[in-house]
């Protein structure tokens, strides 16, 4: 008895280390950031030098920057608004979405 309930705890702790029980969707990412291209573009490229490009940029880094917005460890008086009801998932989905988005560089020079 107490051996299974050792073992559903083991489960529910690798299930947690494992991260959460979804798998990152882009395609719900993509239908969801359609609120964010009036400012950061179709293109992930913003669109005022205020507004950062988020095309190409890391799905762990797009991830952080929304829950610091979210939980107030960044703040912007526009992102800290935007990001409050995103869900982890709609988090996950939005950063996977930006994240496939293919960039080239050019460095001058
Ligand atoms: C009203 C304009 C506006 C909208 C709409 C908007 N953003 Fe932003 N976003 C900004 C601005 C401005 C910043 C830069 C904030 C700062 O200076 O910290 C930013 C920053 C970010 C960052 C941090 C990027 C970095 O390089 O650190 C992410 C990620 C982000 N936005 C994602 C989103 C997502 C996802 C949406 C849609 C759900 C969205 N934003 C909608 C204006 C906007």
């Amino acid at each position: 008895m107490t051996a299974i309930f050792r073992n559903l705890a083991l489960a529910a702790t690798l299930a947690a280390l494992a991260g959460p029980g979804f798998a990152a969707d882009p395609a719900l990412g993509k239908a969801k950031a359609r609120q964010c291209s009036v400012c950061h573009g179709k293109d992930g490229i913003g669109k005022d030098p205020e507004v950062p490009n988020l095309a190409g940029q890391s799905a762990f880094y797009l991830e952080k920057a929304l829950k610091d917005f979210r939980e107030g460890a960044r703040q912007d008086r526009r992102m800290s608004l935007i990001a409050k009801p995103l869900s982890d998932e709609d988090i996950a989905n939005l950063a996977a979405w930006f994240a496939s988005f293919k960039i080239t560089v050019e460095v001058p020079q």
